[in-house]
């Protein structure tokens, strides 16, 4: 089975917990990373999984604004400086009832609502999508990472069992 998994991300965190996803995935999958940049927005039809994952800003999908903020929290130069996981789902074109999954990054407090990972959803459920996990969120420590422990093997697992659901259902057709 054929897997994509696109990210977006600003200090990093997103971008290494896609890795250890594909990393997941890869070990029952063929896997390409995209960041959202790059990512292809017309999917083939061989594909059978689309991973999609973005950090958690103002308790949603970031937008041209927030991007402008992270930009003055961090002396590195941003990951993804371009374009949006908003702006490009927006212009997303895909044969609806392809798997699809979405996973965040969120602040590691407990009280804080919102969710990048359920925004994303919603629009791939808008375009009918089929959604085959609820949306996972890995935290980071304070606004820019690291990431908490332990998230790295958590994506990675959750790669993995992403991969064993699909092929399962692909091979019971
Ligand atoms: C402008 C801005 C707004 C943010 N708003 C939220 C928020 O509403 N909820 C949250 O959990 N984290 C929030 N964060 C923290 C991000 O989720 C965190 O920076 C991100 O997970 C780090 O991932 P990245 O390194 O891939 O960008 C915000 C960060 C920035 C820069």
């Amino acid at each position: 089975m054929r897997a994509l998994v696109v990210y977006e991300s600003m200090f990093g965190n997103t971008r290494d917990v896609a890795e250890a996803i594909a990393a997941g995935l890869g070990e029952h999958a063929d896997v390409t990373v995209a960041e959202v940049a790059t990512a292809p927005t017309v999917m083939g039809e061989m594909l059978d999984l689309l991973v999609v994952g973005g950090p958690t800003h103002a308790f949603g999908l970031s937008r041209e604004t927030t991007r402008a903020s992270a930009v003055d929290q961090s002396d590195q130069p941003l990951v993804s400086s371009g374009l949006g996981l908003r702006d490009w789902l927006a212009d997303l074109r895909v044969e609806p009832g392809l798997r699809a999954a979405t996973f965040d990054t969120h602040a590691d407090k407990p009280n804080l609502p919102g969710s990048a990972a359920a925004a994303a959803r919603r629009r791939l459920r808008r375009l009918r999508l089929r959604v085959i996990a609820p949306p996972e969120s890995f935290y980071v420590e304070g606004m820019t990472g690291p990431l908490r422990a332990g998230e790295l093997e958590r994506a990675r697992a959750w790669g993995r069992h992403l991969a064993t659901e699909v092929t399962a259902a692909l091979t019971a057709g």
